[in-house]
């Protein structure tokens, strides 16, 4: 019997066993008839609520709900009464009032943990779709899945993971995941964007680019978040690719099979060569592909056996 999965808030919630069967119901999900597919989520109502920019996820998911045969709602934040004032929480009590049950929410800040701990909580689901520097949950099981595809058993494995790390959600849910599968992970970046102590045993922070490409088996570069100038004020500069990023002529010269990775959005020609972004060994376009599947298998694993109709 698979354990009922009532919402995704966090890595935290994930073992390995949860990952292996979302990236198994993926890949069945990708190769089945679309009719067949379409019938999984027939009648079922899923509402997004995207309160900070979004081009991947939020489309991810409404290909993802649509394909199952469900119906999509999209609120936009800056539109809606979140903008004014009204809370996550009544907001989310409004829409159950109209009938939805089912939430995937952007944020800039915790309150999803929050609502998910009230009564309101226990009778809706919420699907975490990033929450400021928090956390990217389905992120990093998009990630892992396509890593897995790759490199087969994460167990022993190695990815650097550079650029602006503190301030990155994606980073932090991958750090988290990627060690629960056995995975080793080098950090490195401008000092400023780098966290001060190790988020895991799994993670090593490095003082050099050198270190932090030796021998991976996948690299992924992170865009520096500018817009959360907030927590720390830091520009690139000119040569910020060559010491911070992954430059054509560095990863030719490291002699490597190691595969690229970027969760986007690219920011060419900073924290990557534009020619790197569809190199052969890119897994990019594939990360992004990924993400409709895995997001299907979420929705799905979180609305299955209720009535939609
Ligand atoms: N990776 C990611 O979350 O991209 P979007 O911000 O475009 O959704």
């Amino acid at each position: 019997m698979e354990r009922v999965v009532h919402h995704l808030l966090s890595i935290a919630e994930v073992d390995a066993r949860f990952f292996l069967r979302i990236h198994k119901r993926a890949l069945e999900l990708e190769t089945l008839p679309s009719a067949q597919k379409a019938e999984i989520l027939h009648g079922a109502y899923v509402a997004q609520i995207f309160s900070e920019a979004s081009t991947r996820t939020r489309v991810s998911f409404e290909y993802a709900a649509l394909s199952l045969g469900a119906k999509v709602i999209n609120l936009d934040a800056h539109s809606s009464s979140l903008s004014k004032k009204e809370s996550l929480y009544d907001t989310l009590l409004t829409l159950f009032s109209i009938g939805l049950n089912c939430f995937v929410v952007r944020s800039s800040d915790s309150q999803l943990e929050e609502v998910a701990k009230t009564e309101l909580g226990s009778k809706i689901h919420l699907i975490n779709a990033g929450n400021g520097i928090c956390g990217h949950p389905t992120q990093a099981l998009l990630d892992a899945s396509v890593l897995m595809q790759h490199c087969g058993s994460l167990e022993g494995k190695c990815i650097s993971i550079l650029g602006d790390v503190e301030r990155s959600r994606v980073a932090r849910s991958n750090v988290e995941l990627l060690s629960k599968l056995g995975m080793t992970i080098k950090v490195f970046g401008p000092s400023e964007l780098l966290p001060k102590k190790p988020w895991s045993d799994a993670m090593i922070l490095c003082s050099s680019i050198e270190e932090a490409l030796e021998g991976v088996d996948a690299i992924m570069l992170l865009r520096v978040q500018t817009e959360r100038a907030g927590h720390v004020n830091f520009s690139p500069a000119q040569g910020y690719t060559e010491s911070f990023g992954l430059s054509q002529k560095r990863y030719e010269s490291l002699n490597t099979k190691a595969w690229i990775m970027h969760p986007g959005p690219v920011n060419r020609g900073i924290e990557i060569d534009s020619e790197l972004v569809e190199h052969e060994k890119s897994l990019i376009p594939k990360q992004v592909a990924r993400g409709t599947s895995i997001r299907a298998a979420i929705l799905e694993a979180v609305l299955a056996g209720e009535p939609h109709v």
